[in-house]
């Protein structure tokens, strides 16, 4: 079989969840592919056959397939993932970008990401800002261990700590980021997603527990002059924006997604302006 015939043959096996783009993946992986040796080679016979089949047959019967090569990407870098950890979104990534529009690059802020999960968050802003510190903190232990892989992979220097929320949590902060769980119990999951760590993705409260407990308990854990990165999902904004009013005082801002969907709410707060 030529690799154009296995594109064909696997094209019309596909369901609405499934892309050829990750049959690609695959074949570019297991082979040690570029894409221009793809297509140099697109006429030949495929190599290592049975391996990319089996491959494939795995990611059509549900499994990631980012899970199945061991990585996905997140902000063009690669990060180690395994099944406990979330695989990094791209829409996550607006998230990097709220942020590196609201600090100054040379500054060394000292920086919590709660939920951090395979660290992409917590690793890339330590890439783009190498003078920040930044501690990191998950409930999942194994998720954890995936993360101090992937910093250890790039190279950064990442304070890790196992704690629920901020059970574990000493410091103050002049920036706290996260992603938490925010998908509703009774939501609708493709089969790919329910593959993903229970813990990574659903919280009561319609989806709005943890920005609710975060934000009663976040006061104590923050500088004078603070800034606060949320991601959120769909039609959370409202909601959020209420939590910051009710326990902070602040006025939060939301910031939208690549496909104009509120995703980001940003809250900056200068306690000294206050007492003045
Ligand atoms: C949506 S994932 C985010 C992962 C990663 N930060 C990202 O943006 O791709 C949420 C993470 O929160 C963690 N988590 C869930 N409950 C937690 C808790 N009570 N305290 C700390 N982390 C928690 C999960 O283990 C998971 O890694």
């Amino acid at each position: 079989m030529t690799y154009q015939e296995l594109f064909q043959k696997y094209k019309t096996k596909l369901n609405k969840d499934q892309e050829l783009s990750a049959i690609e993946l695959i074949v570019l992986e297991v082979n040690k592919f570029s894409k221009q040796d793809l297509i140099l080679n697109y006429n030949k016979q495929v190599s290592n056959l049975d391996k990319i089949e089996t491959l494939i047959s795995k990611y059509l019967n549900g499994e990631p397939v980012q899970y199945l090569l061991g990585y996905a990407y997140f902000y063009g870098d690669k990060f180690w993932v395994t099944k406990d950890v979330l695989i990094p979104r791209f829409d996550s990534e607006i998230l990097i970008d709220v942020i590196l529009k609201h600090v100054d690059k040379t500054k060394g802020y000292r920086i919590l990401d709660i939920g951090t999960g395979s660290g992409n968050l917590a690793i890339t802003l330590k890439k783009l800002l190498p003078n920040a510190i930044i501690d990191a903190v998950d409930i999942s232990i194994s998720a954890l261990e995936v993360a101090r892989k992937n910093a250890r992979y790039h190279k950064v220097d990442i304070n890790f700590i196992q704690s629920d929320l901020f059970s574990n949590v000493t410091c103050k902060y002049d920036l706290i980021v996260s992603n938490p769980p925010y998908v509703k119990k009774d939501d609708l999951l493709s089969q790919y997603v329910l593959q993903e760590p229970k813990l990574a993705l659903i919280a009561e409260n319609e989806g709005l527990y943890y920005y609710e407990k975060i934000l009663k308990q976040i006061s104590r854990y923050l500088n004078d002059k603070y800034l606060i990165f949320f991601e959120i999902g769909i039609n959370q904004n409202s909601k959020v924006k209420e939590y910051a009013e009710k326990y902070l005082g602040a006025e939060a801002k939301i910031y939208l997604d690549f496909n104009s969907i509120p995703r980001v709410v940003m809250i900056e707060g200068d306690n000294n302006e206050n007492n003045t």
